[in-house]
């Protein structure tokens, strides 16, 4: 019985789970805050300790290996470079530290590379060969797939788009770049365009009643469905940059889909109405009412779980290869 663990690391969580070889999560590590490791060492420690009761559970001698998905992780070097919303900084030897602690190989690449993956074998790219995955998290990430393959480019970290730049006049708050897509539609930034559009707002509103850092997306998204205006704005304005951003990605490649993924997906048609509608008008009528546009339709943590997972599966595949 072989296994395989996944790892999804996140800006605010880090979730882990044992795959079974039919794409089962068969146990779960205890979720980790991510942002308390300031070191990638005790980072590592405290997933080894996450893991082990899963792990021993289902046997060391039955675990083939880990794979991980992390923002700002490469494919091809097992590292995580300079990644704004982790608490490490430059490059970060990751997998290799994991393989010294856990005594397991260790592939790692981009977070949403891993959760493209993961839609593509499990969730609701199945089938497809042209999509792109957008994760919108703590951060925005992707993962692009062409012609059935990850696009991993020269270097193994294509596919950036979080940080293509959507409108100047905001600057990003680890970055320093001003306008990236980053700063608007993730979950930070939309809680940041709650708070600049509350400044000069002179109606009524609910999110008058919030201390400024409580203001988050899902509280924005709670006050929408209450019929609050301003956070109905607040969601125009985010599907409004968003959309223009697909458009500009759908011209690029066009994929049969984009897969929305993440949490702040949670807001359903509040945000995916505006979205679409700024992205068919951006659109050559070449591409217009032809992309999907979908939620991803797996659990948030099972597909990133999942799709870092089989990262160790295509490893094992590799080097049957090489023998
Ligand atoms: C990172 C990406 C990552 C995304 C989501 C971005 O800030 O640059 O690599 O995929 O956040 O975590
Ligand atoms: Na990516």
């Amino acid at each position: 019985k072989p296994f395989a663990i996944g790892v999804d690391i996140g800006g605010t969580t880090t979730k882990s789970g044992i795959v079974n070889h039919r794409g089962a999560i068969v146990g779960t590590g205890n979720v980790l805050p991510t942002g308390m490791y300031f070191s990638a060492e005790s980072f590592v420690e405290a997933l080894y300790k996450a893991l082990l009761p899963a792990m021993e559970k289902v046997g060391m001698e039955n675990i083939r290996g880990i794979g991980v998905g992390a923002p700002n992780g490469n494919y091809y070097s097992g590292t995580v470079e300079y990644a704004p919303n982790l608490p490490w900084r430059g490059v970060v030897h990751l997998a290799q530290m994991i393989t010294d602690r856990f005594g397991l190989p260790c592939s790692l690449t981009n977070d949403a590379n891993a959760a493209a993956m993961g839609e593509m074998m499990y969730g609701a790219a199945r089938g497809m060969k042209d999509f792109i995955v957008l994760t919108l998290g703590t951060g925005v990430g992707s993962g692009i797939v062409c012609g059935g393959q990850m696009v991993y480019g020269h270097d193994g970290f294509a596919g950036e788009l979080g940080h293509t730049i959507a409108r100047r006049g905001r600057k990003h708050w680890s970055t320093g770049m001003d306008g990236s897509l980053e700063a608007y539609v993730s979950a930070t930034g939309i809680a940041l365009t709650a708070k600049v559009l509350l400044d000069t707002w002179v109606g009524p509103t609910l999110l008058r009643n919030f201390k400024e850092e409580e203001i988050t997306s899902k509280l924005i998204c709670e006050c929408v469905l209450q019929g609050d205006e301003l956070a109905q704005k607040v969601f125009d304005y985010t599907g409004e940059i968003l959309g223009e951003a697909l458009s500009n990605f759908v011209m690029f490649s066009s994929p049969e889909a984009i897969i929305l993924f993440g949490g702040v997906i949670k807001a359903g048609d509040l945000l995916m109405r505006p979205t679409r509608k700024h992205m068919e008008r951006n659109l050559l009528p070449i591409f217009q009412n032809k992309v999907k546009l979908l939620f991803s339709e797996l659990k948030e943590a099972d597909a990133a779980i999942l799709g870092a997972s089989a990262l160790v599966w295509e490893r094992k595949e590799e080097t049957l290869l090489e023998k």
